[in-house]
């Protein structure tokens, strides 16, 4: 079903939220994230959130956001409708959320992913992400994670280009876990600039 165009990448609207809830909750099931969850983090997340669509919808979305150490971006999640997975959407959302963090004065990107998830994680690993760390019942009881982490040239790449993957990206012992709660603490771009971004 559905066209083989490529997406339209944009910000997210608040309007937006409840086509991103059932695409969580396609992707996820229980684990995606609530329209509640999806509402807190609207605002922090400002002008990083992405979202991917055609004529036909909503699709796919990557929500990324500064953490409290300004310089290191997070991607909090990122889902492709399975009804255009396989099609080159998750490599062109996740190459516009580095772009813009990098974009944004961010040096070290994070993201956590399920050991078990390989298909998401050579996707991050084939863009540079390396293994840095292990957060232990992160999601609950039995629920740990693994984090990645792409380390960031300061030289910026032209645009669509990957950054050059750095060999190793040290685990970051002052990372406890509060900063996925402290989305906010980084200056953010105004969510006006987002619209501007991809026009
Ligand atoms: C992970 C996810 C975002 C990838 O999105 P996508 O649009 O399918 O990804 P792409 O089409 O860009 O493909 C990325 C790579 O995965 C491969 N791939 C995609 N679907 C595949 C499938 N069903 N079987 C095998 N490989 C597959 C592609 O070949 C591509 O690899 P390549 O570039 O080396 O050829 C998507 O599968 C998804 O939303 N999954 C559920 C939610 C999830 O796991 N999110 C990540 C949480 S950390």
């Amino acid at each position: 079903m559905g066209t083989n165009e490529p997406p339209r990448l944009r910000g997210v609207l608040k309007e937006d939220l409840s086509a991103i809830a059932d695409l969580e909750a396609t992707a996820f099931g229980t684990n995606g994230l609530t329209r509640n969850a999806l509402d807190v983090i609207f605002d922090p997340s400002g002008a990083f959130w992405l979202l991917a669509e055609d004529e036909e919808g909503v699709w796919g979305h990557s929500v990324n956001a500064r953490g409290e150490d300004p310089h290191v971006g997070w991607i909090l999640g990122m889902a492709v409708h399975p009804e255009r997975q396989g099609r080159g959407w998750g490599r062109i959302l996740l190459q516009a959320s580095i772009d813009r963090l990098q974009d944004s004065d961010i040096n070290v990107i994070r993201l956590l992913v399920k050991r078990t998830n390989k298909l998401a994680y050579r996707l991050y690993e084939s863009f540079g992400f390396v293994d840095s760390g292990e957060r232990a019942d992160h999601f609950g009881p039995g629920e740990d994670r693994l984090v990645m982490s792409l380390l960031l040239s300061t030289e910026k790449p032209p645009k669509g280009q990957s950054s050059p993957p750095f060999p190793q990206v040290p685990v970051d012992p002052q990372d406890t876990g509060r900063t996925l709660n402290g989305v906010a603490a980084g200056p953010q771009i105004p969510r006006d600039d987002a619209q501007k971004w991809y026009s």
